[in-house]
């Protein structure tokens, strides 16, 4: 039992544990909204319980995004951290390249002296010509490398701000509105009790898939987002961590 047991914020992670109904809840001080430096300290936990966490484990996917992309600069290259393999959480390719989930495996494994590989998928495929293009042997393949993923390291979004980042359709948006989509995580938009209303065309890690992972560490702050994590959190596998600050904690803690 180490000293934080009796501090204020390890009472915020147990109430947020229990009410989330998942497997732990790690609060870092501070608000990355109101001030820059709290994304460092989130991703750095982040890190740390990645690297507490994986043990045995080989594959590891990621997502994209500014948070998850934050993680590689606080790990040191490993023992065991050649013998992972990391991927792509979802085929994809986003705007800002740093922040694609490809260029993130990549740092990540040059930061654990691991491996990586990449996957690119089309997002703007038609469903006829999706349909054709999952049966290529390169999508089956990252279907099969989905189901035996031991952790999977993603982030959570605001709903209609991931839709504008995307460039979304103006009829999917106003659909995500009418259906009062809350929170994106994987390609998919989650409403308030945490069904999907949406998924983004493209080959990634499936709901069924997710169920099945050992270690699953969501790492998402800041007050704005309280609404997005709690949505995603609705129907989150029990075995999620989740990595948040103190801005998003009391905010989620006032809507709950
Ligand atoms: O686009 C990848 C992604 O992980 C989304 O699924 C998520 O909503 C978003 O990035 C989170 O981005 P950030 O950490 O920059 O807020």
């Amino acid at each position: 039992s180490s000293i934080d047991e009796w501090t204020g914020n390890n009472l915020l992670e147990r109430k947020l544990t229990s009410l989330l109904g998942i497997k732990e809840v790690k609060v870092v001080a501070g608000d990355s909204d109101a001030n820059k430096a709290i994304k460092g300290q989130l991703a750095n936990e982040a890190a740390k319980q990645f690297l507490e966490r994986i043990g045995d484990g080989r594959l590891v996917a990621v997502t994209g995004g500014t948070s998850v992309a934050s993680i590689p600069q606080y790990i040191q290259p490993f023992e065991r951290g050649e013998r992972l393999h990391f991927i792509a959480a979802r085929g994809g390719i986003g705007n800002d390249i740093g922040l694609q989930a490809n260029i993130i495996a990549a740092t990540f494994a040059q930061a654990c002296g691991g491996t990586y590989s990449t996957f690119y998928y089309p997002e703007s495929l038609s469903e006829e010509a999706h349909e054709i293009f999952k049966r290529e042997p390169a999508a089956i393949d990252m279907m099969k490398q989905y189901e035996r993923t031991d952790c999977v390291i993603h982030g959570i979004g605001d709903a209609l701000r991931m839709a504008d980042m995307r460039g979304t359709a103006e009829d999917v948006k106003s659909m995500l509105q009418k259906n009062e989509a809350k929170g994106e995580a994987f390609g998919f938009y989650f409403n308030e009790v945490g069904d999907i209303v949406h998924r983004i065309t493209t080959v990634g890690i499936q709901t069924e898939q997710l169920e099945k992972v050992p270690l699953l560490l969501a790492v998402a702050g800041g007050k704005k987002k309280a609404e997005a994590i709690l949505s995603y959190m609705a129907s989150a596998p029990r075995q999620t961590l989740l990595v948040t600050d103190e801005g998003a904690a009391l905010a989620m803690l006032e809507k709950l």
